[in-house]
Protein backbone atom coordinates (compact mmCIF):
# COMPACT_ATOMS: atom_id res chain seq x y z
CA UNK A 1 0.00 0.00 0.00
CA UNK A 2 1.16 3.75 -0.61
CA UNK A 3 0.33 7.05 1.43
CA UNK A 4 -0.68 9.58 -1.10
CA UNK A 5 -1.56 13.31 -0.92
CA UNK A 6 -3.59 14.68 -3.27
CA UNK A 7 -4.97 18.08 -3.01
CA UNK A 8 -3.96 18.05 0.40
CA UNK A 9 -5.95 15.01 1.48
CA UNK A 10 -3.92 11.78 2.33
CA UNK A 11 -5.13 8.47 1.49
CA UNK A 12 -3.95 5.11 1.41
CA UNK A 13 -4.07 3.12 -1.80
CA UNK A 14 -2.69 0.12 -3.64
CA UNK A 15 0.64 0.81 -4.33
CA UNK A 16 0.85 1.75 -8.71
CA UNK A 17 -2.10 2.25 -9.64
CA UNK A 18 -2.01 5.30 -11.33
CA UNK A 19 -3.35 8.75 -9.84
CA UNK A 20 -6.69 8.89 -11.76
CA UNK A 21 -7.69 6.16 -9.61
CA UNK A 22 -5.71 6.70 -6.42
CA UNK A 23 -7.62 10.28 -6.41
CA UNK A 24 -10.67 8.49 -6.73
CA UNK A 25 -10.18 7.44 -2.84
CA UNK A 26 -9.75 11.11 -2.36
CA UNK A 27 -12.98 11.98 -3.96
CA UNK A 28 -11.10 14.50 -6.38
CA UNK A 29 -11.55 13.94 -9.94
CA UNK A 30 -9.27 14.37 -12.43
CA UNK A 31 -10.34 15.29 -15.78
CA UNK A 32 -9.61 12.71 -18.91
CA UNK A 33 -10.72 11.56 -22.38
CA UNK A 34 -8.20 8.45 -23.35
CA UNK A 35 -7.78 6.84 -20.57
CA UNK A 36 -10.39 3.62 -19.65
CA UNK A 37 -9.68 1.32 -16.64
CA UNK A 38 -10.41 -1.65 -18.85
CA UNK A 39 -8.34 -0.13 -21.74
CA UNK A 40 -4.43 -0.05 -21.58
CA UNK A 41 -3.28 3.17 -20.50
CA UNK A 42 -1.82 5.74 -24.18
CA UNK A 43 -1.45 9.07 -22.74
CA UNK A 44 -3.18 10.54 -26.04
CA UNK A 45 -5.11 13.42 -24.38
CA UNK A 46 -3.42 15.26 -21.61
CA UNK A 47 -6.61 16.12 -19.74
CA UNK A 48 -5.21 14.43 -17.03
CA UNK A 49 -2.08 16.61 -16.27
CA UNK A 50 -1.24 16.86 -12.70
CA UNK A 51 1.76 18.28 -10.55
CA UNK A 52 3.42 15.65 -8.45
CA UNK A 53 6.23 17.31 -6.36
CA UNK A 54 9.45 16.95 -7.18
CA UNK A 55 8.85 16.78 -10.70
CA UNK A 56 9.81 19.81 -12.96
CA UNK A 57 7.23 19.01 -15.76
CA UNK A 58 3.08 18.32 -15.37
CA UNK A 59 2.74 14.50 -15.86
CA UNK A 60 0.12 12.53 -17.05
CA UNK A 61 -1.95 11.54 -14.10
CA UNK A 62 -3.24 8.11 -16.40
CA UNK A 63 0.55 7.13 -17.11
CA UNK A 64 2.04 7.94 -13.65
CA UNK A 65 2.09 5.20 -10.91
CA UNK A 66 1.55 6.30 -7.13
CA UNK A 67 4.42 5.84 -4.80
CA UNK A 68 4.92 5.73 -1.22
CA UNK A 69 5.01 9.29 0.11
CA UNK A 70 3.85 11.41 -3.34
CA UNK A 71 2.40 14.37 -2.90
CA UNK A 72 0.18 15.23 -5.86
CA UNK A 73 -1.96 18.22 -7.07
CA UNK A 74 -5.04 18.32 -9.18
CA UNK A 75 -6.21 21.21 -8.92
CA UNK A 76 -3.99 24.21 -8.68
CA UNK A 77 -3.27 27.72 -10.94
CA UNK A 78 -0.55 25.42 -12.43
CA UNK A 79 -2.36 22.43 -13.38
CA UNK A 80 -5.73 24.94 -14.38
CA UNK A 81 -3.71 26.64 -17.41
CA UNK A 82 -2.42 23.49 -18.99
CA UNK A 83 -6.07 21.86 -18.73
CA UNK A 84 -7.92 25.22 -20.09
CA UNK A 85 -5.29 24.63 -22.65
CA UNK A 86 -5.87 21.74 -23.51
CA UNK A 87 -9.14 22.02 -24.09
CA UNK A 88 -8.68 24.98 -26.05
CA UNK A 89 -6.57 22.84 -28.08
CA UNK A 90 -9.14 20.23 -28.36
CA UNK A 91 -11.73 22.40 -29.45
CA UNK A 92 -9.67 23.72 -32.38
CA UNK A 93 -11.53 21.39 -34.50
CA UNK A 94 -14.66 19.86 -32.61
CA UNK A 95 -17.98 21.23 -34.13
CA UNK A 96 -20.25 23.53 -31.52
CA UNK A 97 -22.96 20.49 -32.09
CA UNK A 98 -24.17 20.26 -28.51
CA UNK A 99 -27.55 20.94 -29.43
CA UNK A 100 -27.88 18.75 -32.27
CA UNK A 101 -25.72 15.62 -30.70
CA UNK A 102 -27.04 12.85 -29.24
CA UNK A 103 -24.48 12.63 -26.41
CA UNK A 104 -25.24 16.30 -24.72
CA UNK A 105 -26.12 15.57 -21.31
CA UNK A 106 -23.52 12.87 -20.56
CA UNK A 107 -20.89 14.22 -22.25
CA UNK A 108 -17.51 14.51 -20.89
CA UNK A 109 -16.16 17.04 -23.70
CA UNK A 110 -19.62 19.09 -23.17
CA UNK A 111 -18.91 19.06 -19.43
CA UNK A 112 -15.16 19.47 -19.58
CA UNK A 113 -15.83 22.63 -21.87
CA UNK A 114 -18.45 23.96 -19.71
CA UNK A 115 -16.10 23.95 -16.84
CA UNK A 116 -12.74 24.20 -18.25
CA UNK A 117 -13.11 25.24 -21.52
CA UNK A 118 -12.67 29.00 -22.52
CA UNK A 119 -15.80 31.84 -24.15
CA UNK A 120 -13.29 32.31 -27.17
CA UNK A 121 -10.58 30.69 -29.19
CA UNK A 122 -6.99 31.75 -29.89
CA UNK A 123 -7.27 30.12 -32.73
CA UNK A 124 -9.81 31.65 -34.99
CA UNK A 125 -13.47 30.08 -36.04
CA UNK A 126 -12.00 27.64 -38.98
CA UNK A 127 -12.52 24.33 -38.20
CA UNK A 128 -11.14 21.36 -39.94
CA UNK A 129 -13.98 19.33 -41.06
CA UNK A 130 -14.70 15.72 -42.53
CA UNK A 131 -16.81 16.08 -45.84
CA UNK A 132 -19.04 13.12 -46.09
CA UNK A 133 -18.00 11.51 -42.91
CA UNK A 134 -20.78 13.52 -40.36
CA UNK A 135 -23.28 10.38 -40.48
CA UNK A 136 -21.35 7.41 -41.52
CA UNK A 137 -22.84 4.00 -40.48
CA UNK A 138 -19.41 2.10 -39.77
CA UNK A 139 -21.66 -0.99 -38.69
CA UNK A 140 -25.18 -1.79 -38.13
CA UNK A 141 -25.49 -0.19 -34.55
CA UNK A 142 -22.59 2.28 -34.47
CA UNK A 143 -23.18 5.57 -36.48
CA UNK A 144 -19.77 7.93 -36.85
CA UNK A 145 -19.90 11.54 -36.90
CA UNK A 146 -15.85 12.09 -37.73
CA UNK A 147 -16.17 15.79 -37.06
CA UNK A 148 -16.89 14.94 -33.30
CA UNK A 149 -13.89 12.75 -32.46
CA UNK A 150 -11.11 13.86 -30.73
CA UNK A 151 -8.85 11.17 -31.42
CA UNK A 152 -8.90 9.39 -27.69
CA UNK A 153 -8.64 5.72 -29.54
CA UNK A 154 -10.53 4.07 -27.07
CA UNK A 155 -13.03 2.75 -29.22
CA UNK A 156 -10.07 1.71 -31.26
CA UNK A 157 -8.35 -0.37 -28.35
CA UNK A 158 -12.06 -1.38 -27.09
CA UNK A 159 -11.64 -3.61 -31.04
CA UNK A 160 -7.92 -4.83 -30.37
CA UNK A 161 -8.23 -5.21 -26.57
CA UNK A 162 -11.90 -6.46 -25.65
CA UNK A 163 -13.04 -7.94 -28.64
CA UNK A 164 -10.12 -9.00 -30.65
CA UNK A 165 -11.38 -8.11 -33.87
CA UNK A 166 -9.75 -4.78 -34.62
CA UNK A 167 -11.86 -3.56 -37.23
CA UNK A 168 -11.25 -0.31 -36.29
CA UNK A 169 -8.02 1.78 -36.75
CA UNK A 170 -6.40 5.21 -37.41
CA UNK A 171 -6.35 6.05 -41.13
CA UNK A 172 -4.27 9.33 -42.84
CA UNK A 173 -1.73 11.61 -40.69
CA UNK A 174 -1.58 14.71 -38.77
CA UNK A 175 -4.97 17.02 -38.78
CA UNK A 176 -6.52 14.33 -41.35
CA UNK A 177 -6.29 11.51 -39.00
CA UNK A 178 -9.84 9.87 -38.98
CA UNK A 179 -10.96 6.73 -37.10
CA UNK A 180 -12.43 4.20 -39.73
CA UNK A 181 -12.90 0.60 -40.77
CA UNK A 182 -11.41 -1.07 -43.20
CA UNK A 183 -12.98 -1.57 -46.76
CA UNK A 184 -15.19 -4.71 -46.42
CA UNK A 185 -15.01 -4.77 -42.85
CA UNK A 186 -17.63 -3.24 -41.05
CA UNK A 187 -17.68 -2.55 -36.90
CA UNK A 188 -20.00 -5.54 -37.05
CA UNK A 189 -18.34 -7.75 -33.33
CA UNK A 190 -21.36 -9.52 -31.16
CA UNK A 191 -20.22 -6.12 -29.02
CA UNK A 192 -20.21 -3.29 -31.13
CA UNK A 193 -22.26 -1.05 -29.66
CA UNK A 194 -20.47 -0.53 -26.68
CA UNK A 195 -18.07 1.70 -28.27
CA UNK A 196 -20.83 4.32 -28.45
CA UNK A 197 -20.26 4.21 -24.24
CA UNK A 198 -16.90 4.59 -24.06
CA UNK A 199 -16.05 7.27 -26.64
CA UNK A 200 -16.04 10.13 -24.94
CA UNK A 201 -17.88 12.85 -27.43
CA UNK A 202 -20.99 12.43 -29.92
CA UNK A 203 -18.97 10.39 -32.71
CA UNK A 204 -20.29 7.11 -32.13
CA UNK A 205 -23.78 6.93 -31.15
CA UNK A 206 -26.19 3.81 -31.27
CA UNK A 207 -28.23 3.77 -34.47
CA UNK A 208 -31.25 2.51 -32.32
CA UNK A 209 -31.12 5.36 -29.86
CA UNK A 210 -30.04 8.22 -32.21
CA UNK A 211 -32.59 11.08 -31.94
CA UNK A 212 -34.93 8.93 -29.62
CA UNK A 213 -34.88 11.23 -26.97
CA UNK A 214 -32.78 13.35 -25.24
CA UNK A 215 -30.57 11.49 -21.90
CA UNK A 216 -31.80 13.80 -19.52
CA UNK A 217 -35.57 13.40 -20.24
CA UNK A 218 -35.06 9.76 -19.11
CA UNK A 219 -35.74 7.68 -16.13
CA UNK A 220 -32.89 5.54 -14.91
CA UNK A 221 -33.00 2.20 -13.14
CA UNK A 222 -30.62 -0.45 -12.25
CA UNK A 223 -31.43 -3.66 -13.51
CA UNK A 224 -29.60 -7.06 -15.10
CA UNK A 225 -29.86 -8.09 -18.63
CA UNK A 226 -32.53 -11.29 -19.49
CA UNK A 227 -31.02 -11.85 -22.54
CA UNK A 228 -29.09 -14.93 -21.30
CA UNK A 229 -27.62 -16.71 -18.16
CA UNK A 230 -24.26 -14.10 -18.22
CA UNK A 231 -26.47 -11.57 -16.21
CA UNK A 232 -25.12 -8.78 -17.63
CA UNK A 233 -25.55 -5.20 -14.74
CA UNK A 234 -27.39 -2.74 -16.77
CA UNK A 235 -29.38 0.84 -16.75
CA UNK A 236 -32.75 0.47 -17.84
CA UNK A 237 -33.13 4.62 -19.18
CA UNK A 238 -37.27 4.71 -19.80
CA UNK A 239 -39.94 7.17 -20.11
CA UNK A 240 -43.75 6.77 -19.39
CA UNK A 241 -43.42 3.14 -19.93
CA UNK A 242 -41.46 2.47 -22.56
CA UNK A 243 -37.51 1.03 -22.58
CA UNK A 244 -35.41 3.84 -24.83
CA UNK A 245 -32.62 1.92 -24.13
CA UNK A 246 -30.15 -0.71 -21.67
CA UNK A 247 -26.35 1.12 -20.95
CA UNK A 248 -24.08 -1.20 -18.74
CA UNK A 249 -23.99 -0.78 -15.17
CA UNK A 250 -20.34 -1.71 -14.21
CA UNK A 251 -19.86 -4.96 -12.29
CA UNK A 252 -15.77 -5.67 -12.63
CA UNK A 253 -17.01 -9.51 -11.61
CA UNK A 254 -19.47 -9.78 -14.31
CA UNK A 255 -19.59 -7.58 -17.65
CA UNK A 256 -17.21 -4.88 -16.32
CA UNK A 257 -18.28 -2.17 -18.66
CA UNK A 258 -19.33 -4.08 -21.47
CA UNK A 259 -23.02 -5.73 -23.04
CA UNK A 260 -23.10 -7.75 -25.74
CA UNK A 261 -25.29 -6.20 -28.68
CA UNK A 262 -27.92 -8.93 -28.00
CA UNK A 263 -28.63 -8.17 -24.46
CA UNK A 264 -28.39 -4.63 -24.86
CA UNK A 265 -31.07 -4.18 -27.86
CA UNK A 266 -33.55 -6.68 -26.22
CA UNK A 267 -35.97 -4.46 -24.82
CA UNK A 268 -36.94 -4.19 -28.84
CA UNK A 269 -38.95 -6.96 -28.22
CA UNK A 270 -41.18 -5.40 -25.81
CA UNK A 271 -42.66 -2.63 -28.76
CA UNK A 272 -45.52 -5.86 -29.42
CA UNK A 273 -49.30 -5.55 -28.47
CA UNK A 274 -49.64 -6.24 -25.14
CA UNK A 275 -52.36 -8.64 -23.01
CA UNK A 276 -53.60 -5.93 -20.88
CA UNK A 277 -56.58 -7.45 -19.28
CA UNK A 278 -57.66 -11.10 -18.52
CA UNK A 279 -58.94 -13.65 -20.87
CA UNK A 280 -61.49 -16.35 -20.13
CA UNK A 281 -63.10 -19.02 -22.14
CA UNK A 282 -66.77 -18.82 -22.21
CA UNK A 283 -69.10 -21.72 -22.84
CA UNK A 284 -69.58 -20.65 -26.31
CA UNK A 285 -66.01 -21.02 -27.25
CA UNK A 286 -65.01 -17.11 -27.09
CA UNK A 287 -62.30 -15.93 -25.47
CA UNK A 288 -63.15 -13.37 -23.94
CA UNK A 289 -61.85 -10.07 -22.01
CA UNK A 290 -62.35 -10.75 -18.38
CA UNK A 291 -62.43 -8.60 -14.72
CA UNK A 292 -59.24 -10.53 -12.86
CA UNK A 293 -62.09 -12.11 -10.33
CA UNK A 294 -63.76 -14.04 -13.22
CA UNK A 295 -60.49 -14.68 -13.86
CA UNK A 296 -59.23 -16.02 -10.75
CA UNK A 297 -62.97 -17.32 -10.45
CA UNK A 298 -62.09 -19.85 -13.21
CA UNK A 299 -58.49 -21.09 -12.46
CA UNK A 300 -59.69 -21.92 -8.91
CA UNK A 301 -62.50 -23.68 -9.81
CA UNK A 302 -59.91 -26.18 -12.17
CA UNK A 303 -56.94 -26.01 -9.50
CA UNK A 304 -57.63 -28.54 -6.58
CA UNK A 305 -55.49 -31.22 -4.68
CA UNK A 306 -57.52 -33.81 -7.02
CA UNK A 307 -56.64 -32.75 -10.49
CA UNK A 308 -53.78 -33.66 -12.54
CA UNK A 309 -51.83 -30.18 -12.85
CA UNK A 310 -48.75 -29.84 -14.32
CA UNK A 311 -46.92 -26.42 -13.80
CA UNK A 312 -44.32 -24.91 -16.51
CA UNK A 313 -42.02 -22.57 -15.18
CA UNK A 314 -39.81 -20.30 -17.00
CA UNK A 315 -36.34 -19.08 -17.19
CA UNK A 316 -37.12 -15.54 -17.54
CA UNK A 317 -39.02 -15.98 -13.69
CA UNK A 318 -37.39 -13.92 -11.07
CA UNK A 319 -36.53 -16.51 -8.14
CA UNK A 320 -39.11 -15.17 -5.66
CA UNK A 321 -41.71 -15.96 -8.41
CA UNK A 322 -40.63 -19.48 -8.89
CA UNK A 323 -40.43 -19.64 -4.63
CA UNK A 324 -44.10 -18.28 -4.90
CA UNK A 325 -45.04 -21.10 -7.57
CA UNK A 326 -43.29 -23.85 -5.72
CA UNK A 327 -45.36 -22.95 -2.35
CA UNK A 328 -48.71 -22.77 -4.56
CA UNK A 329 -48.13 -25.42 -7.11
CA UNK A 330 -46.45 -27.96 -5.41
CA UNK A 331 -46.74 -27.26 -1.68
CA UNK A 332 -50.53 -26.78 -1.74
CA UNK A 333 -51.48 -28.82 -4.62
CA UNK A 334 -49.57 -31.54 -5.24
CA UNK A 335 -48.65 -30.28 -8.95
CA UNK A 336 -45.72 -31.07 -10.83
CA UNK A 337 -43.56 -28.26 -12.19
CA UNK A 338 -41.06 -28.55 -14.48
CA UNK A 339 -38.70 -25.32 -16.23
CA UNK A 340 -36.53 -25.63 -19.29
CA UNK A 341 -34.53 -23.10 -21.48
CA UNK A 342 -33.45 -22.72 -25.05
CA UNK A 343 -29.66 -22.61 -25.99
CA UNK A 344 -28.12 -20.32 -27.32
CA UNK A 345 -24.97 -18.35 -27.91
CA UNK A 346 -22.38 -19.38 -26.89
CA UNK A 347 -22.36 -15.52 -25.98
CA UNK A 348 -18.72 -14.26 -24.69
CA UNK A 349 -18.69 -11.47 -22.32
CA UNK A 350 -15.59 -10.04 -20.84
CA UNK A 351 -15.52 -9.44 -16.81
CA UNK A 352 -12.04 -7.16 -15.65
CA UNK A 353 -10.86 -10.98 -15.03
CA UNK A 354 -11.84 -13.48 -17.41
CA UNK A 355 -14.17 -14.40 -20.34
CA UNK A 356 -17.63 -15.21 -19.05
CA UNK A 357 -19.50 -17.61 -21.48
CA UNK A 358 -23.52 -17.52 -22.13
CA UNK A 359 -25.19 -20.49 -22.97
CA UNK A 360 -29.04 -19.90 -21.93
CA UNK A 361 -31.78 -17.75 -23.41
CA UNK A 362 -32.94 -16.98 -20.18
CA UNK A 363 -31.62 -15.34 -17.17
CA UNK A 364 -32.46 -17.40 -14.57
CA UNK A 365 -32.97 -20.94 -15.36
CA UNK A 366 -30.01 -22.20 -12.46
CA UNK A 367 -32.53 -20.23 -10.22
CA UNK A 368 -36.14 -21.68 -11.03
CA UNK A 369 -34.72 -25.05 -11.46
CA UNK A 370 -33.19 -25.17 -7.84
CA UNK A 371 -36.44 -23.64 -6.45
CA UNK A 372 -38.67 -25.66 -8.69
CA UNK A 373 -36.86 -28.70 -8.96
CA UNK A 374 -35.70 -30.35 -12.68
CA UNK A 375 -39.30 -32.10 -13.97
CA UNK A 376 -39.00 -33.18 -17.28
CA UNK A 377 -41.66 -31.11 -19.62
CA UNK A 378 -40.09 -32.41 -22.55
CA UNK A 379 -42.92 -35.39 -23.12
CA UNK A 380 -45.95 -32.73 -22.49
CA UNK A 381 -44.17 -30.61 -25.75
CA UNK A 382 -43.28 -33.53 -27.99
CA UNK A 383 -46.54 -36.29 -26.83
CA UNK A 384 -49.20 -34.28 -25.85
CA UNK A 385 -50.50 -33.17 -22.66
CA UNK A 386 -53.96 -35.80 -22.85
CA UNK A 387 -54.45 -36.31 -18.92
CA UNK A 388 -53.37 -33.58 -17.61
CA UNK A 389 -56.35 -31.93 -15.75
CA UNK A 390 -54.54 -28.21 -15.52
CA UNK A 391 -51.56 -27.65 -17.50
CA UNK A 392 -50.70 -23.71 -16.17
CA UNK A 393 -48.25 -22.21 -18.57
CA UNK A 394 -46.11 -19.51 -16.79
CA UNK A 395 -44.61 -17.62 -19.35
CA UNK A 396 -45.93 -18.13 -23.27
CA UNK A 397 -42.48 -17.48 -24.01
CA UNK A 398 -40.70 -20.49 -22.02
CA UNK A 399 -39.71 -21.65 -24.81
CA UNK A 400 -39.43 -20.63 -28.83
CA UNK A 401 -40.60 -23.88 -28.98
CA UNK A 402 -43.66 -22.80 -27.16
CA UNK A 403 -44.67 -21.12 -30.54
CA UNK A 404 -44.52 -23.90 -33.18
CA UNK A 405 -48.36 -25.12 -34.06
CA UNK A 406 -47.45 -28.67 -33.31
CA UNK A 407 -46.56 -27.81 -29.79
CA UNK A 408 -49.17 -25.63 -29.39
CA UNK A 409 -51.56 -28.32 -30.76
CA UNK A 410 -49.95 -30.73 -27.67
CA UNK A 411 -50.14 -28.09 -25.09
CA UNK A 412 -53.94 -27.53 -26.36
CA UNK A 413 -54.49 -31.54 -24.89
CA UNK A 414 -55.03 -30.52 -21.31
CA UNK A 415 -57.96 -30.42 -20.11
CA UNK A 416 -57.94 -26.65 -18.87
CA UNK A 417 -55.13 -24.57 -19.77
CA UNK A 418 -53.62 -21.51 -18.55
CA UNK A 419 -51.09 -19.24 -19.87
CA UNK A 420 -49.34 -16.11 -18.47
CA UNK A 421 -48.51 -13.60 -21.08
CA UNK A 422 -47.22 -9.80 -22.23
CA UNK A 423 -46.88 -10.55 -25.70
CA UNK A 424 -50.53 -11.14 -27.16
CA UNK A 425 -49.68 -12.14 -30.31
CA UNK A 426 -48.21 -15.20 -28.81
CA UNK A 427 -50.17 -18.23 -30.27
CA UNK A 428 -50.56 -19.76 -26.64
CA UNK A 429 -53.40 -16.96 -26.15
CA UNK A 430 -55.18 -18.12 -28.67
CA UNK A 431 -55.96 -21.81 -27.37
CA UNK A 432 -55.61 -20.89 -23.44
CA UNK A 433 -58.81 -21.23 -21.76
CA UNK A 434 -56.93 -18.28 -19.12
CA UNK A 435 -55.08 -15.84 -20.12
CA UNK A 436 -53.25 -14.15 -17.27
CA UNK A 437 -51.77 -10.35 -18.26
CA UNK A 438 -48.63 -11.36 -17.71
CA UNK A 439 -45.21 -8.18 -16.63
CA UNK A 440 -42.52 -7.79 -18.94
CA UNK A 441 -39.05 -7.69 -17.53
CA UNK A 442 -38.13 -4.20 -16.90
CA UNK A 443 -41.80 -3.96 -14.88
CA UNK A 444 -40.73 -6.82 -12.44
CA UNK A 445 -38.56 -6.52 -8.91
CA UNK A 446 -37.13 -9.28 -7.85
CA UNK A 447 -33.55 -11.48 -8.23
CA UNK A 448 -31.86 -13.70 -10.95
CA UNK A 449 -28.78 -16.25 -10.38
CA UNK A 450 -26.80 -16.33 -13.06
CA UNK A 451 -24.16 -18.96 -14.55
CA UNK A 452 -21.96 -18.17 -11.41
CA UNK A 453 -24.42 -18.60 -9.09
CA UNK A 454 -24.62 -14.74 -8.15
CA UNK A 455 -27.63 -13.44 -7.21
CA UNK A 456 -28.97 -10.45 -8.59
CA UNK A 457 -31.47 -7.62 -8.12
CA UNK A 458 -33.81 -6.04 -10.65
CA UNK A 459 -35.73 -3.45 -10.27
CA UNK A 460 -39.09 -2.24 -11.85
CA UNK A 461 -38.38 0.69 -14.01
CA UNK A 462 -42.24 1.03 -14.15
CA UNK A 463 -45.76 -0.52 -13.56
CA UNK A 464 -46.95 -3.09 -15.54
CA UNK A 465 -49.45 -2.32 -18.80
CA UNK A 466 -52.90 -2.38 -18.24
CA UNK A 467 -54.11 -4.43 -15.56
CA UNK A 468 -51.06 -7.20 -16.06
CA UNK A 469 -49.49 -8.35 -12.65
CA UNK A 470 -45.92 -10.25 -11.94
CA UNK A 471 -46.24 -13.68 -12.04
CA UNK A 472 -45.42 -12.82 -8.41
CA UNK A 473 -48.87 -11.18 -8.07
CA UNK A 474 -51.00 -13.30 -10.02
CA UNK A 475 -49.74 -16.30 -8.18
CA UNK A 476 -50.46 -14.68 -4.96
CA UNK A 477 -53.62 -14.21 -6.21
CA UNK A 478 -54.46 -17.69 -6.52
CA UNK A 479 -52.98 -18.51 -3.40
CA UNK A 480 -54.94 -16.14 -1.08
CA UNK A 481 -58.45 -17.25 -3.16
CA UNK A 482 -57.58 -21.17 -2.75
CA UNK A 483 -55.83 -20.54 0.38
CA UNK A 484 -56.91 -17.61 2.23
CA UNK A 485 -55.37 -18.09 5.67
CA UNK A 486 -52.22 -19.19 4.70
CA UNK A 487 -49.61 -16.83 5.11
CA UNK A 488 -47.62 -17.05 2.27
CA UNK A 489 -50.04 -15.44 0.06
CA UNK A 490 -50.65 -12.48 1.67
CA UNK A 491 -47.59 -10.16 0.31
CA UNK A 492 -45.99 -10.41 -3.35
CA UNK A 493 -43.56 -7.52 -1.94
CA UNK A 494 -40.08 -9.29 -3.61
CA UNK A 495 -38.02 -8.20 -0.78
CA UNK A 496 -40.08 -9.77 1.72
CA UNK A 497 -40.12 -13.02 -0.06
CA UNK A 498 -36.62 -12.65 -1.10
CA UNK A 499 -35.46 -12.99 2.97
CA UNK A 500 -38.22 -15.62 3.48
CA UNK A 501 -36.20 -17.80 0.34
CA UNK A 502 -32.45 -17.08 1.70
CA UNK A 503 -33.83 -18.19 5.32
CA UNK A 504 -35.44 -21.44 3.48
CA UNK A 505 -32.79 -21.97 0.81
CA UNK A 506 -28.96 -22.53 2.14
CA UNK A 507 -27.92 -22.88 -1.75
CA UNK A 508 -29.32 -19.58 -2.27
CA UNK A 509 -25.75 -17.49 -2.77
CA UNK A 510 -25.75 -14.17 -1.11
CA UNK A 511 -27.14 -11.02 -2.89
CA UNK A 512 -24.85 -8.95 -5.18
CA UNK A 513 -26.14 -6.04 -7.08
CA UNK A 514 -23.48 -3.62 -7.15
CA UNK A 515 -24.21 -0.74 -8.82
CA UNK A 516 -21.68 1.83 -10.57
CA UNK A 517 -21.70 4.35 -13.24
CA UNK A 518 -21.44 3.54 -16.55
CA UNK A 519 -18.49 5.59 -17.87
CA UNK A 520 -14.92 6.26 -16.71
S1 LIG B 1 -14.53 8.05 -32.26
FE1 LIG B 1 -14.78 8.55 -30.07
S2 LIG B 1 -13.75 6.89 -29.00
FE2 LIG B 1 -13.05 6.81 -31.11
S3 LIG B 1 -11.17 8.04 -31.15
FE3 LIG B 1 -12.84 9.42 -31.70
S4 LIG B 1 -13.49 10.36 -29.78
FE4 LIG B 1 -12.26 8.56 -29.25
S1 LIG C 1 -24.01 -11.47 -22.44
FE1 LIG C 1 -26.08 -12.18 -21.92
S2 LIG C 1 -26.63 -11.06 -20.09
FE2 LIG C 1 -24.86 -10.00 -21.02
S3 LIG C 1 -25.78 -8.39 -22.33
FE3 LIG C 1 -25.48 -10.21 -23.59
S4 LIG C 1 -27.43 -11.30 -23.50
FE4 LIG C 1 -27.40 -9.86 -21.82
S1 LIG D 1 -6.33 10.48 -19.80
FE1 LIG D 1 -4.22 10.76 -19.51
S2 LIG D 1 -3.52 11.44 -21.40
FE2 LIG D 1 -5.62 11.03 -21.76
Amino acid sequence: MAKVTIDGIEVEVQDGINVIEAAKAADVHVPHFCYHPSLSIVGQCRMCLVEVEGMPKLQAGCATPVKDGMKIAVWNEKVDKARKGQMEFLLINHPLDCPICDKAGECPLQDYSFNYGSVESRYGEFKRTYPGMDRTAIGPHVIQNMNRCIHCTRCIRFTAEITGTSELAFFKRGASTEVGVFPGTPLDNWMSACVTDICPTGALTPREFRFESRVWNLDSTESVCNGCDVGCNLFIGHRNGQVYRYRPRVNPDVNDHWLCDYGRFSYEQYETDRVVVPKVRTEDDYLAISTWEEALQSIGGALTKEANTVVIASAQMTNEEAWMAKTLFAGQLDAKIGVMVDPIGPIKMKSRTEWIVGDQAGPNFRGVQALVGDTSIDDILTGGAEGVDVLYICDARFSERASDPAVVANLRKAKFLVVHSWDANHPLCEVADVVIPGATHPEKEGTYTNLQGRVQRIHQAYSPKGQAVSDLEAFRRIGARLFPNHDAFRSADALDIFAELRASVPDMISEDARSGGVSA
